[in-house]
């Protein structure tokens, strides 16, 4: 009797001092990063191109037109973010270099990721984009994970995130263990352009959200308010509606805007007081090959239009 007793109450003991295990989405999963260079590549691309990761957990050059990473910042941390829509409170993007995520498991960051919960056990607030990735194939996001362990130490320390009880209550029920998706067919082109566009956030940027979900009658409609220090920029209409829209623009038109930021001079359109930016990271899609970029064309241009006028994407404050 008193030994089957004390054998839980020591269990449970040992998981308190390793803390760590959200009790809703339980322990992170048994995963080693690979060092295999091509899966290392594969993680790299999605990291930098699609999935965002270096853009959002990086400095950025606010002073010039949609922000280009700061060479030498990649993976330090330090962007804030204040919460608006009726949460308080300012989350900070963490350090995923060595100096950061260097004692974390590879499990934890492969859960932090998809699974949106901190190494500590807390869940991420949603605007770090885990719901979407969570959808991300397990290979991926796993090249991912094994991506971010080469990344060169940089030295930083985010301050920690500040988050109201009721945004805390919000967190936890996004929180979840990784859905993972099939890889989309080789030759299923729209399957392919959806896999990318939710991964790399055009579908939750550029479609109006009701309590954190795409509302579906308006997706793709734009029309979506992000509050920057110098302005609001405002997503575009990019279903095809004609006029509002894609609708008029050809595949080359699409393949040109995107094109247009991996020019030089791209580096050259300065943002700050007087004139407009962005939150659409068009240097980190400029590196997305012209074969993703073809597939989210080809999917965009299969989707309803939706007729919402977007006249202004730059109000300044
Ligand atoms: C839109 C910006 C954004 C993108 C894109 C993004 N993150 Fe985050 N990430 C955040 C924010 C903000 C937090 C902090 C959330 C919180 O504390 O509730 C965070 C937290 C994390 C954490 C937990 C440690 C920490 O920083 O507190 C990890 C690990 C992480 N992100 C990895 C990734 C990976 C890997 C990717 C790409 C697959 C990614 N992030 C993409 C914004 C982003
Ligand atoms: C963080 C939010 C955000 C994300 C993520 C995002 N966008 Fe945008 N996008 C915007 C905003 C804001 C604008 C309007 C300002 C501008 O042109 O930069 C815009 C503009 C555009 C335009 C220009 C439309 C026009 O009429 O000139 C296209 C095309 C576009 N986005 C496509 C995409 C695609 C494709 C993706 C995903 C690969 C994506 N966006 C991801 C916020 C976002």
């Amino acid at each position: 009797m008193f030994s089957l007793f004390i054998m839980p109450a020591l269990l449970s003991l040992s998981a308190c001092s390793q803390s760590g295990i959200n009790k809703k989405v339980g322990p992170p999963p048994l995963f080693v990063s690979s060092t295999d260079p091509h899966f290392i590549k594969r993680g790299q691309y999605l990291a930098e191109h699609v999935a965002r990761c270096i853009s959002c957990h990086s400095e950025r050059d606010a002073e010039v037109f949609s922000g280009p990473v700061v060479a030498g910042t990649e993976g330090m941390g330090g962007q804030s973010w204040p919460l608006s829509g009726g949460h308080l409170g300012l989350l900070t993007a963490g350090n995923l270099s060595p100096t950061g995520i260097g004692e974390w498991s590879d499990g934890q960051v492969l859960y932090a990721m998809t699974a949106g919960v901190h190494k500590d056990g807390h869940a991420l607030f949603p605007v770090m984009p885990y719901p979407a990735f969570s959808q991300m194939t397990e290979s991926d996001a796993k090249a991912v994970v094994s991506y971010l362990r080469t990344l060169a130490p940089v030295k930083d320390d985010p301050i920690p995130r500040r988050l109201s009880v009721v945004s805390r209550r919000v967190a936890n029920r996004w929180a979840a263990s990784p859905l993972w998706s099939d890889p989309p067919g080789l030759k299923d082109i729209l399957a392919q352009g959806e896999y990318l566009s939710r991964t790399a956030g055009c579908t939750d940027c550029h479609s109006q959200q009701d309590d954190h979900k795409v509302v579906p009658k308006l997706m793709f409609g734009g029309g979506v308010a992000f509050k920057m220090s110098m302005g609001t920029a405002i997503s575009s209409n990019i279903s095809p509606a004609d006029g509002y829209g894609l609708g008029y623009w050809s595949e080359e038109d699409f393949l040109n805007k995107f094109r247009a930021y991996r020019e030089p001079a791209a580096l050259g359109v300065e943002a700050g007081p007087g004139a407009p930016n962005t939150v659409m990271p068009w240097f980190d899609y400029a590196g997305m090959t012209d074969e993703d970029l073809k597939a989210v064309w080809a999917y965009l241009s299969a989707q309803t239009p939706i007729d919402n006028e977007v006249t202004q994407t730059w109000i300044a404050h």
